[in-house]
């Protein structure tokens, strides 16, 4: 019990830090209480966030074929990984696991919803479109609109192996968006016009090799 205890309370300080505003932190950088006591039996690990650009961010990602107890393990690390950025959503491939898994996280006030989606599928996108200005973990400190459906219905499969469905509108409906996108090697600055997307990536190169020189 000490474990859950601490588990617990490592949720709490850390839903405490992502309470800042919504623009300010990174959608990329992810339980209702079933899914939280799934993973209180796993030591999670921060694991590092890989950044643009990098192969591996650019790959098709593979579906999950069963979900494994090395899955549950990436999940909660992912989990963990995502509160300390901190951000509301992060998908594997930004941990380097070319895996169809991503995780989130948008309640801003409120116990914590942390959630791992194995698989997830657009399988509704509704015709009111929303911009949100949006910023990813792999891409830090760069942000910019992007316009999306307002709403999705999305299905995936649950970190019991069950399939789940929900609808999700305002930043969820983004951030799924976005994370989905990540499984199929598109990051949101692939949204912009190439001048644009072309600063972007030099200041991330820059970043990179002063990032190795340290
Ligand atoms: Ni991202």
């Amino acid at each position: 019990m000490a474990g859950t205890f601490t588990r617990i309370i490592f949720l709490a300080r850390n839903f405490f830090r992502i309470c800042i505003p919504v623009s300010a932190f990174c959608i990329c950088p992810t339980i209702s209480c079933h899914i939280r006591l799934a993973f209180v039996n796993h030591r999670a690990m921060i694991r590092p966030i890989l950044i643009h650009p990098d192969p591996r961010l650019k790959k098709l990602c593979e579906p999950v074929a069963e979900i494994t107890a090395d899955l549950r393990q990436l999940a909660a690390d992912m989990l963990e990984t995502m509160y300390d950025a901190p951000g509301v959503g992060l998908a594997a491939p930004q941990v380097g696991v070319t895996k169809r898994l991503i995780v989130m996280d948008c309640i801003k006030d409120g116990p914590p919803e942390p959630m791992a989606l194995f698989n997830p599928e657009v399988i509704w996108s509704s015709e009111d479109l929303s911009t949100y200005e949006e910023g990813c973990l792999s891409i830090p400190e760069q942000y910019a609109d992007v316009k999306r459906p307002a709403e999705v219905q999305v299905r995936w499969i649950d970190v019991d192996g069950k399939t789940q469905e929900r609808q999700f509108a305002g930043l969820w409906a983004t951030c799924v968006q976005h994370e989905i996108d990540h499984l199929n090697g598109k990051l949101f600055i692939d949204y912009l016009g190439p001048l644009k997307r072309q600063m972007i990536t030099r200041k991330m190169e820059k970043l990179k090799r002063e990032l190795a020189r340290e």
